[in-house]
Protein backbone atom coordinates (compact mmCIF):
# COMPACT_ATOMS: atom_id res chain seq x y z
CA UNK A 1 0.00 0.00 0.00
CA UNK A 2 1.27 3.59 -0.97
CA UNK A 3 0.62 6.91 0.04
CA UNK A 4 0.12 10.17 -2.20
CA UNK A 5 0.50 12.56 0.97
CA UNK A 6 4.17 12.52 1.85
CA UNK A 7 2.77 12.73 5.65
CA UNK A 8 1.08 10.04 5.45
CA UNK A 9 3.32 7.74 3.79
CA UNK A 10 6.27 9.37 6.50
CA UNK A 11 3.58 7.91 9.18
CA UNK A 12 2.88 4.59 7.73
CA UNK A 13 6.40 3.79 7.63
CA UNK A 14 7.17 4.32 10.77
CA UNK A 15 4.03 2.08 12.41
CA UNK A 16 4.77 -0.58 9.95
CA UNK A 17 8.19 -0.91 11.43
CA UNK A 18 7.30 -0.39 15.03
CA UNK A 19 4.92 -2.96 14.55
CA UNK A 20 7.16 -5.16 14.24
CA UNK A 21 8.96 -4.59 17.54
CA UNK A 22 5.49 -4.45 19.54
CA UNK A 23 4.62 -7.12 21.96
CA UNK A 24 1.45 -6.25 22.32
CA UNK A 25 0.38 -5.77 18.01
CA UNK A 26 -3.14 -4.06 18.90
CA UNK A 27 -0.85 -1.29 20.65
CA UNK A 28 -0.28 0.29 17.21
CA UNK A 29 -3.76 1.04 16.73
CA UNK A 30 -3.15 3.42 19.68
CA UNK A 31 -0.37 5.31 17.83
CA UNK A 32 -0.21 9.13 18.90
CA UNK A 33 1.02 9.60 14.97
CA UNK A 34 -2.15 8.44 13.60
CA UNK A 35 -4.36 10.66 15.72
CA UNK A 36 -1.90 13.31 15.14
CA UNK A 37 -2.54 12.90 11.76
CA UNK A 38 -6.76 12.98 12.30
CA UNK A 39 -6.23 16.18 14.50
CA UNK A 40 -4.79 17.66 11.28
CA UNK A 41 -7.65 17.31 8.90
CA UNK A 42 -9.62 20.59 10.42
CA UNK A 43 -6.68 22.70 9.92
CA UNK A 44 -6.38 21.84 6.19
CA UNK A 45 -7.80 23.90 2.94
CA UNK A 46 -11.40 22.72 2.88
CA UNK A 47 -10.76 20.97 -0.73
CA UNK A 48 -8.26 19.02 0.76
CA UNK A 49 -9.70 17.31 3.36
CA UNK A 50 -11.25 15.04 1.55
CA UNK A 51 -8.67 13.51 -0.32
CA UNK A 52 -6.65 13.75 2.78
CA UNK A 53 -9.46 12.08 5.23
CA UNK A 54 -9.69 8.95 2.73
CA UNK A 55 -5.64 8.24 3.21
CA UNK A 56 -5.94 8.35 6.67
CA UNK A 57 -8.87 6.00 6.49
CA UNK A 58 -7.08 3.42 4.20
CA UNK A 59 -3.83 3.28 6.48
CA UNK A 60 -5.94 2.97 9.30
CA UNK A 61 -7.67 0.08 7.11
CA UNK A 62 -3.77 -1.36 6.79
CA UNK A 63 -3.31 -1.00 10.24
CA UNK A 64 -6.12 -2.58 11.48
CA UNK A 65 -5.79 -5.59 8.89
CA UNK A 66 -2.20 -6.12 10.00
CA UNK A 67 -3.29 -6.90 13.98
CA UNK A 68 -5.77 -9.35 12.87
CA UNK A 69 -3.91 -10.92 11.23
CA UNK A 70 -1.52 -11.46 13.75
CA UNK A 71 -4.22 -12.33 16.46
CA UNK A 72 -5.60 -14.80 14.00
CA UNK A 73 -2.31 -16.44 13.83
CA UNK A 74 -1.02 -16.31 17.38
CA UNK A 75 -4.48 -17.49 18.88
CA UNK A 76 -3.94 -20.51 20.19
CA UNK A 77 -6.68 -22.80 20.30
CA UNK A 78 -6.41 -26.53 21.79
CA UNK A 79 -6.64 -29.58 19.69
CA UNK A 80 -10.12 -31.30 19.33
CA UNK A 81 -9.81 -34.74 21.16
CA UNK A 82 -11.80 -36.56 19.75
CA UNK A 83 -12.51 -39.45 22.41
CA UNK A 84 -14.25 -36.69 24.39
CA UNK A 85 -17.92 -36.69 25.06
CA UNK A 86 -18.28 -32.85 23.90
CA UNK A 87 -15.92 -30.48 22.40
CA UNK A 88 -13.33 -29.05 24.64
CA UNK A 89 -13.51 -26.02 22.94
CA UNK A 90 -16.89 -24.88 23.90
CA UNK A 91 -16.99 -22.83 27.56
CA UNK A 92 -17.59 -24.57 30.53
CA UNK A 93 -20.90 -23.06 30.93
CA UNK A 94 -22.13 -24.61 27.50
CA UNK A 95 -20.81 -28.03 28.02
CA UNK A 96 -23.32 -31.57 28.54
CA UNK A 97 -23.79 -31.77 31.93
CA UNK A 98 -22.52 -35.27 33.06
CA UNK A 99 -24.99 -37.23 34.82
CA UNK A 100 -23.93 -38.63 38.22
CA UNK A 101 -24.20 -42.41 38.38
CA UNK A 102 -27.55 -42.68 40.80
CA UNK A 103 -29.41 -41.50 38.49
CA UNK A 104 -27.97 -43.73 35.56
CA UNK A 105 -29.69 -46.98 34.81
CA UNK A 106 -28.41 -50.05 33.23
CA UNK A 107 -28.94 -50.67 29.76
CA UNK A 108 -32.80 -52.65 28.61
CA UNK A 109 -30.91 -55.34 26.70
CA UNK A 110 -28.67 -55.89 29.82
CA UNK A 111 -31.40 -55.97 32.28
CA UNK A 112 -33.52 -58.50 29.40
CA UNK A 113 -30.35 -60.69 29.34
CA UNK A 114 -30.06 -61.34 33.08
CA UNK A 115 -33.83 -62.00 32.51
CA UNK A 116 -33.40 -64.54 30.29
CA UNK A 117 -30.26 -66.18 31.40
CA UNK A 118 -32.05 -66.60 35.17
CA UNK A 119 -34.67 -68.59 33.00
CA UNK A 120 -32.07 -70.53 31.70
CA UNK A 121 -30.53 -71.07 35.24
CA UNK A 122 -33.32 -72.58 36.43
CA UNK A 123 -33.77 -75.33 33.62
CA UNK A 124 -30.31 -76.08 34.53
CA UNK A 125 -28.27 -74.37 31.98
CA UNK A 126 -24.98 -72.38 32.40
CA UNK A 127 -23.81 -69.52 30.89
CA UNK A 128 -20.79 -68.63 29.40
CA UNK A 129 -20.20 -65.52 27.16
CA UNK A 130 -18.97 -65.18 23.55
CA UNK A 131 -16.35 -63.62 22.07
CA UNK A 132 -15.88 -60.34 19.80
CA UNK A 133 -13.15 -61.21 17.59
CA UNK A 134 -12.47 -64.94 16.04
CA UNK A 135 -11.01 -66.81 13.20
CA UNK A 136 -12.60 -68.89 9.93
CA UNK A 137 -12.09 -72.01 11.78
CA UNK A 138 -14.97 -71.52 14.54
CA UNK A 139 -16.87 -69.24 12.29
CA UNK A 140 -17.26 -71.75 9.33
CA UNK A 141 -14.96 -74.48 9.33
CA UNK A 142 -15.85 -75.97 13.18
CA UNK A 143 -19.55 -75.74 12.14
CA UNK A 144 -19.88 -77.75 8.80
CA UNK A 145 -19.74 -74.94 6.17
CA UNK A 146 -17.58 -76.49 3.70
CA UNK A 147 -14.85 -74.37 2.04
CA UNK A 148 -16.02 -71.57 -0.10
CA UNK A 149 -19.81 -72.66 -0.36
CA UNK A 150 -22.13 -70.32 -0.19
CA UNK A 151 -23.80 -70.83 2.82
CA UNK A 152 -21.15 -68.70 4.51
CA UNK A 153 -22.34 -65.61 2.48
CA UNK A 154 -25.41 -65.44 4.98
CA UNK A 155 -22.52 -64.70 7.66
CA UNK A 156 -21.11 -61.62 5.40
CA UNK A 157 -19.03 -59.53 8.14
CA UNK A 158 -16.17 -57.75 8.92
CA UNK A 159 -12.88 -59.11 9.14
CA UNK A 160 -9.45 -57.31 9.62
CA UNK A 161 -6.54 -57.15 7.48
CA UNK A 162 -4.52 -59.88 9.42
CA UNK A 163 -7.71 -62.18 8.75
CA UNK A 164 -9.83 -61.75 12.05
CA UNK A 165 -13.15 -62.44 11.88
CA UNK A 166 -16.06 -59.88 13.87
CA UNK A 167 -17.93 -63.20 14.63
CA UNK A 168 -21.78 -63.04 12.75
CA UNK A 169 -23.50 -65.35 15.16
CA UNK A 170 -22.62 -66.40 18.65
CA UNK A 171 -22.88 -70.05 17.31
CA UNK A 172 -18.68 -69.60 16.58
CA UNK A 173 -18.56 -70.73 20.58
CA UNK A 174 -20.08 -74.12 19.81
CA UNK A 175 -17.00 -75.87 19.24
CA UNK A 176 -15.64 -74.40 21.90
CA UNK A 177 -18.45 -75.63 24.29
CA UNK A 178 -18.58 -79.13 23.25
CA UNK A 179 -14.61 -79.53 23.36
CA UNK A 180 -14.30 -78.08 27.08
CA UNK A 181 -17.49 -80.05 28.28
CA UNK A 182 -16.58 -83.68 26.14
CA UNK A 183 -15.20 -85.17 29.63
CA UNK A 184 -17.86 -84.44 31.94
CA UNK A 185 -20.98 -85.52 29.30
CA UNK A 186 -18.49 -88.59 29.34
CA UNK A 187 -18.84 -88.54 32.60
CA UNK A 188 -23.07 -88.53 32.43
CA UNK A 189 -23.67 -85.22 32.83
CA UNK A 190 -25.40 -83.45 30.15
CA UNK A 191 -24.00 -80.43 28.01
CA UNK A 192 -26.45 -77.18 28.94
CA UNK A 193 -25.08 -74.00 28.07
CA UNK A 194 -26.32 -71.03 27.07
CA UNK A 195 -24.05 -68.00 25.35
CA UNK A 196 -24.70 -64.00 25.07
CA UNK A 197 -22.64 -62.03 22.86
CA UNK A 198 -22.20 -59.33 20.88
CA UNK A 199 -22.52 -60.22 17.00
CA UNK A 200 -21.61 -57.92 13.65
CA UNK A 201 -23.04 -58.43 9.84
CA UNK A 202 -22.73 -56.38 6.59
CA UNK A 203 -25.94 -55.41 6.82
CA UNK A 204 -28.34 -52.61 4.90
CA UNK A 205 -29.63 -50.85 8.42
CA UNK A 206 -33.51 -50.20 8.59
CA UNK A 207 -35.83 -51.08 11.73
CA UNK A 208 -35.19 -54.47 12.18
CA UNK A 209 -31.16 -54.64 11.21
CA UNK A 210 -28.34 -53.49 12.56
CA UNK A 211 -24.51 -53.95 11.81
CA UNK A 212 -23.85 -54.89 15.90
CA UNK A 213 -26.37 -57.06 17.96
CA UNK A 214 -26.81 -59.75 20.67
CA UNK A 215 -27.89 -63.22 20.25
CA UNK A 216 -27.78 -66.31 22.57
CA UNK A 217 -27.04 -69.15 21.98
CA UNK A 218 -28.48 -72.33 23.43
CA UNK A 219 -26.60 -75.84 23.04
CA UNK A 220 -27.73 -78.83 24.41
CA UNK A 221 -26.17 -82.53 24.43
CA UNK A 222 -26.57 -86.04 26.24
CA UNK A 223 -27.59 -89.77 25.56
CA UNK A 224 -31.32 -89.76 23.82
CA UNK A 225 -31.65 -86.45 22.65
CA UNK A 226 -34.32 -85.40 20.14
CA UNK A 227 -36.49 -83.09 18.76
CA UNK A 228 -39.28 -83.01 20.88
CA UNK A 229 -36.83 -82.20 23.75
CA UNK A 230 -35.77 -78.66 21.78
CA UNK A 231 -39.04 -77.96 21.09
CA UNK A 232 -40.37 -78.05 24.50
CA UNK A 233 -37.07 -76.52 25.58
CA UNK A 234 -37.49 -73.60 24.13
CA UNK A 235 -41.43 -73.62 24.40
CA UNK A 236 -41.05 -72.88 28.31
CA UNK A 237 -38.31 -70.47 27.77
CA UNK A 238 -40.60 -68.28 25.77
CA UNK A 239 -43.92 -68.60 28.17
CA UNK A 240 -41.07 -67.90 31.02
CA UNK A 241 -40.20 -64.45 28.98
CA UNK A 242 -43.69 -63.85 27.79
CA UNK A 243 -45.11 -64.79 31.08
CA UNK A 244 -48.23 -65.98 28.99
CA UNK A 245 -48.94 -69.35 27.37
CA UNK A 246 -47.72 -69.61 23.88
CA UNK A 247 -47.82 -72.07 20.94
CA UNK A 248 -45.29 -72.31 18.91
CA UNK A 249 -44.71 -73.34 15.01
CA UNK A 250 -41.56 -74.98 13.03
CA UNK A 251 -40.74 -75.24 9.65
CA UNK A 252 -37.91 -76.95 8.03
CA UNK A 253 -34.40 -74.51 7.03
CA UNK A 254 -31.15 -74.96 6.53
CA UNK A 255 -28.37 -74.23 8.69
CA UNK A 256 -25.16 -76.23 7.97
CA UNK A 257 -24.65 -76.84 11.71
CA UNK A 258 -27.96 -78.73 12.11
CA UNK A 259 -29.70 -81.43 10.66
CA UNK A 260 -32.70 -81.34 10.86
CA UNK A 261 -32.84 -77.71 11.03
CA UNK A 262 -35.83 -75.31 11.71
CA UNK A 263 -37.38 -71.86 11.71
CA UNK A 264 -39.02 -71.30 15.02
CA UNK A 265 -42.38 -68.96 15.31
CA UNK A 266 -44.61 -68.85 18.65
CA UNK A 267 -47.73 -67.67 18.42
CA UNK A 268 -48.52 -63.76 19.13
CA UNK A 269 -48.67 -63.32 22.78
CA UNK A 270 -50.66 -60.18 22.60
CA UNK A 271 -53.43 -61.23 20.30
CA UNK A 272 -53.19 -64.79 20.60
CA UNK A 273 -53.06 -65.04 16.79
CA UNK A 274 -55.81 -63.29 15.38
CA UNK A 275 -53.56 -60.44 13.96
CA UNK A 276 -51.85 -57.60 15.54
CA UNK A 277 -49.59 -54.71 14.49
CA UNK A 278 -46.64 -56.32 16.86
CA UNK A 279 -47.11 -59.90 14.74
CA UNK A 280 -49.02 -59.12 11.23
CA UNK A 281 -50.49 -62.55 11.34
CA UNK A 282 -50.81 -63.73 14.12
CA UNK A 283 -47.15 -65.49 14.22
CA UNK A 284 -43.77 -64.21 15.22
CA UNK A 285 -40.47 -65.89 13.63
CA UNK A 286 -37.93 -65.65 16.60
CA UNK A 287 -35.22 -68.18 15.77
CA UNK A 288 -32.98 -70.49 14.05
CA UNK A 289 -32.64 -74.05 15.68
CA UNK A 290 -32.17 -78.20 15.12
CA UNK A 291 -30.41 -81.42 16.06
CA UNK A 292 -26.75 -80.75 16.40
CA UNK A 293 -24.84 -82.02 12.89
CA UNK A 294 -22.68 -85.25 13.57
CA UNK A 295 -19.72 -83.42 11.88
CA UNK A 296 -20.18 -80.52 14.62
CA UNK A 297 -19.89 -82.89 17.11
CA UNK A 298 -17.39 -85.28 15.82
CA UNK A 299 -15.19 -81.81 15.04
CA UNK A 300 -15.43 -81.37 18.64
CA UNK A 301 -14.33 -85.14 19.81
CA UNK A 302 -17.67 -86.25 20.79
CA UNK A 303 -19.72 -89.25 19.32
CA UNK A 304 -22.73 -88.61 17.31
CA UNK A 305 -23.75 -92.50 17.78
CA UNK A 306 -23.74 -92.60 21.30
CA UNK A 307 -24.74 -89.11 21.99
CA UNK A 308 -27.39 -86.63 20.57
CA UNK A 309 -27.69 -82.59 20.49
CA UNK A 310 -29.59 -79.60 20.27
CA UNK A 311 -29.04 -76.22 19.86
CA UNK A 312 -30.27 -72.77 18.59
CA UNK A 313 -29.57 -69.50 18.29
CA UNK A 314 -31.45 -66.28 19.06
CA UNK A 315 -31.53 -62.16 18.74
CA UNK A 316 -32.65 -61.07 21.84
CA UNK A 317 -32.90 -57.59 20.97
CA UNK A 318 -35.89 -58.61 18.63
CA UNK A 319 -37.49 -60.95 21.75
CA UNK A 320 -37.00 -57.62 23.92
CA UNK A 321 -38.59 -55.21 20.59
CA UNK A 322 -41.64 -57.29 20.66
CA UNK A 323 -41.85 -57.93 24.61
CA UNK A 324 -42.36 -53.69 25.08
CA UNK A 325 -43.51 -52.65 21.31
CA UNK A 326 -39.92 -51.23 20.70
CA UNK A 327 -40.83 -50.17 16.47
CA UNK A 328 -36.75 -49.49 15.73
CA UNK A 329 -33.86 -52.36 16.26
CA UNK A 330 -31.89 -48.63 16.12
CA UNK A 331 -32.96 -47.41 18.98
CA UNK A 332 -30.85 -49.89 21.82
CA UNK A 333 -27.50 -48.33 20.56
CA UNK A 334 -28.58 -44.79 20.08
CA UNK A 335 -27.80 -44.01 23.48
CA UNK A 336 -31.09 -41.42 23.28
CA UNK A 337 -32.06 -40.81 26.90
CA UNK A 338 -35.57 -40.49 26.21
CA UNK A 339 -35.20 -43.94 25.20
CA UNK A 340 -33.45 -45.52 27.81
CA UNK A 341 -35.12 -43.52 30.73
CA UNK A 342 -38.05 -45.43 29.74
CA UNK A 343 -37.06 -48.96 30.61
CA UNK A 344 -35.43 -47.40 34.25
N1 LIG B 1 -26.31 -69.06 13.93
C1 LIG B 1 -27.60 -68.92 13.30
C2 LIG B 1 -27.77 -67.52 12.77
O1 LIG B 1 -27.22 -66.60 13.33
C3 LIG B 1 -28.69 -69.23 14.29
C4 LIG B 1 -28.70 -70.66 14.70
C5 LIG B 1 -29.45 -71.57 13.99
C6 LIG B 1 -27.94 -71.09 15.76
C7 LIG B 1 -29.48 -72.89 14.34
C8 LIG B 1 -27.94 -72.44 16.12
C9 LIG B 1 -28.72 -73.34 15.40
O2 LIG B 1 -27.24 -72.92 17.14
O3 LIG B 1 -28.72 -74.62 15.78
O4 LIG B 1 -28.43 -67.33 11.81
Amino acid sequence: MSYQNSKIAEVADVLRQRFKELDNKSDLLKATELRALYAEIPTLAPEERAGFGQEINQLKNELEAMVQNAQDESVDIEPIDVTAPFDINVPHDKRPGLLPTELGGRHPLMVELDEILDIFYRMGFEAVESRQIDNEYYMFDSLNFPKDHPARDDYDTFITEDGFIAPAHTSVMQNRVLKQHKQSLEAGKPIAVVVPGRVFRNEDLDARHEHTFYQLEGVYVAKGVNVGHLMATLKEFMKAYYQRDVEIKTQPFYFPFTEPSFEFAISCPFCNKAGCHVCGEGWIELLGCGMIHPNVLREAGIDPEVYTGFAWGVGFMRMAMIKYNIDDIRHFESAKLEFLRQFK
